[in-house]
């Protein structure tokens, strides 16, 4: 949630600025600003309302603005309404400190009167504006430089934070600090870059660096110092990006999503290719050996939105192949909830950003009670993936449409390669099938790209359906989990309100909304449960619903109940949610467009939720 650029370097910092920002519009979007200056020159703020493409026409696409060291924001409101007033950078009352943030900082309001009761006057109603005082009030107190009042703001503040920072009196250096919110530095020579994410300085220089919990940086032109909050340096080392920057352009798509689609059977095939070698699965870069696997008794799975929809779809393939006990919890629940965990349990924690507020705070509560945690990470040097005891990296690459797609079909390789390789060394399946499952799993991405040559015909019936007010998606077992994150896809991006059904729990009361063309999916791909499913459509359907199967290429008795039929290659059923996945993100996905939304930036909902 919200997107954080600094630039310090020899060209003109607001275009840079502007650019970085777009490539960080799915972090947040309802405000933004700039901040620019030049040498001791006196910094300019610019802010607007509304999207990005405001702030670039206010500022001529930011030649308006002159300096070659500035910061940028574009928000997603926490405390106080998208307003001009309320928009990033903030600016502290004589001018000395000026600071955009990401996160939450709780006990804003506290501090606030601390700074009223020393005559501060405020003009928003954030906690950032707080912040950015808070760090003025101490340089004024202390008489320390930059370092030093970061640093003491830091002890004083409770919450998350990223911040990056300008001070009046230290022209050409920019200051960040950070707790349990994403930052990176990037460097290059006679430049330097801040960045909530990757793809905002991708294209100006691979080298970054991943700045600790609780640290401070200084950025001069081309060069980077981190501290601790002893104000002792810290030395970090930089890493190499790996990713294309093309990757994170739209290359011809209309949309991101729609990329992100096409290039599920890539994610798939690259995170397959990174654990299996000579026919086997290997969990060695994860540091999962066969005894810890032996060893652990009960697993559960933690994790927020599509990421606890492949958890949920894990826990029955998991159950089925190595019998072995799962449960799957919604990271914001069980944070709060004083769970039962045996020493012996493993935590998966799934999440493609790495730094969901939830999910890291589930993984640290797991930490601390001193159970074995796993991270399935897509962001290398995220916070989860920094602070779990294992880490499996999904090779979905960068992911920048709001709603997941890659990185969820990515989750789902992750988990079928953890629930084999269980079932493997727990001899809960047979060497053939080991060999079988393995063999399978590898035509995913195959078969993924015959289902998204018929994207038409999907194109077609959203169009259809485009003025579709409620709609159902029904199904049983591995069949609901699909149901669920189909569900999920149509709410966030087309706006329709959608439900997800377990199809044997319909009769106790959602089947009472059943009426006149009412769109119902009904998800059959698990053979034992298809004919339980049909006669849960045929109960709908005498109710009036219009009906939408989903099933595997064979089951053609669908056709006697169903309106439209989708189907999807047959594959072992453990793996059916990667295949009958893709036929109801392209629904989602085309009804956003027929009804006209912003398929990319869905209203109020934000890529990385590192707020709780
Ligand atoms: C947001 C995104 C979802 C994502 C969820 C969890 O709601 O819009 O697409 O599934 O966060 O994110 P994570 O980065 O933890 O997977």
């Amino acid at each position: 949630m919200c997107g954080i650029v600094g630039y310090n370097g020899s060209s003109q910092a607001a275009p840079i600025l502007l650019d970085g920002l777009e490539k960080l519009e799915y972090r947040g979007y309802d405000s933004s600003g700039l901040a620019v200056r030049s040498g001791s020159n006196d910094i300019e703020i610019v802010k607007a309302k509304g999207r990005l493409r405001i702030l670039s026409e206010k500022t001529d696409e930011g030649r308006a603005l002159s300096g070659t060291c500035g910061i940028g924001h574009t928000r997603w409101a926490t405390h106080g309404e998208p307003s001009e007033n309320n928009a990033h950078p903030h600016i502290s009352d004589d001018r000395n400190v000026t600071g955009v943030h990401n996160g939450i900082i709780e006990n804003y309001q506290e501090l606030k009167e601390k700074l009223l009761r020393h005559d501060y006057k405020f003009y928003s109603d954030t906690d950032t504006e707080v912040a950015i005082k808070l760090i003025d009030y101490y340089m004024k107190k202390y008489h320390g430089g930059p370092v030093d009042s970061i640093a003491r703001a830091m002890i004083r503040i409770r919450g998350s934070y990223a911040l990056v920072v300008m001070f009046k009196d230290y022209p050409d250096e920019i200051y960040c600090a950070r707790k349990d919110s994403p930052l990176i530095i990037g460097v290059k020579e006679g430049e330097s870059f801040a960045a909530s994410d990757v793809p905002a300085i991708l294209k100006h220089t691979r080298r970054v660096y991943y700045i600790g919990n609780q640290q401070i940086a200084k950025l001069t032109k081309g060069e980077v110092k981190f501290f601790d909050l002893d104000r002792e340096e810290v030395e970090i080392e930089p890493k190499e990006v790996t990713w294309d920057a093309e990757a994170a352009e739209k290359n011809g798509f209309e949309h991101f999503m729609i990329k992100e689609i096409h290039e599920q059977p890539k994610a798939a095939r690259d995170t397959i290719g990174s654990i299996i070698h000579e026919g086997k699965i290997s969990l060695q870069e994860t540091g999962l050996t066969d005894d810890i696997i032996a060893g652990i008794t009960q697993v559960i799975i933690v994790a927020c939105g599509s990421a606890y929809h492949v958890g949920m779809a894990g826990q029955y393939i998991f159950e089925d192949l190595a019998r072995i006990p799962v449960r799957v919890e919604l990271a914001s629940e069980f944070r709060y909830r004083n769970p039962l965990l045996n020493e012996n349990d493993l935590v998966i924690v799934i999440s493609q950003s790495g730094e969901t507020a939830d999910s890291l705070a589930a993984l640290r509560l797991a930490k601390e009670k001193g159970i074995r945690t796993l991270g399935i990470i897509n962001v290398v040097g995220s916070s989860i993936a920094r602070e779990a005891d294992h880490v499996f990296y999904t090779l979905a690459g960068p992911e920048i449409a709001v709603a997941t797609t890659k990185a969820y079909s990515a989750q789902l390789i992750a988990v079928y390669a953890l629930a084999i390789q269980f079932a493997h060394v727990r001899n809960t399946i047979e060497e053939e099938r080991y060999s079988e499952l393995i063999a399978e799993m590898e035509t995913l991405p195959a078969k993924m790209e015959r289902i998204l040559e018929d994207k038409e015909r999907i194109q077609w019936f959203a169009a259809k359906y485009s003025n579709a007010k409620d709609m159902f998606f029904i199904g049983r077992g591995i069949d609901y989990a699909i149901s669920m994150e189909g569900s999920l896809k149509m709410k966030e991006i087309s706006y329709v309100h959608s439900e997800a059904y377990a199809a044997g729990e319909l009769k106790h009361g959602t089947i009472s909304l059943v009426e006149n063309g009412t769109l119902v999916v009904g998800v059959c791909t698990q053979n034992r449960l298809f004919e339980k499913t049909r006669s849960n459509m045929v109960e709908v359907k005498s109710r009036g619903a219009y009906l939408m199967g989903l099933t595997s290429y064979g089951n053609y008795s669908i056709e006697d109940t169903a309106d439209f039929t989708v189907y999807i290659p047959k594959t072992d059923q453990n793996f059916a949610t990667s295949l009958a996945i893709i036929p109801l993100q392209l629904l989602g996905y085309y009804l956003s467009v027929a009804r006209g939304l912003n398929v990319d930036k869905p209203r109020n909902l934000a890529k990385s939720v590192t707020v709780e």
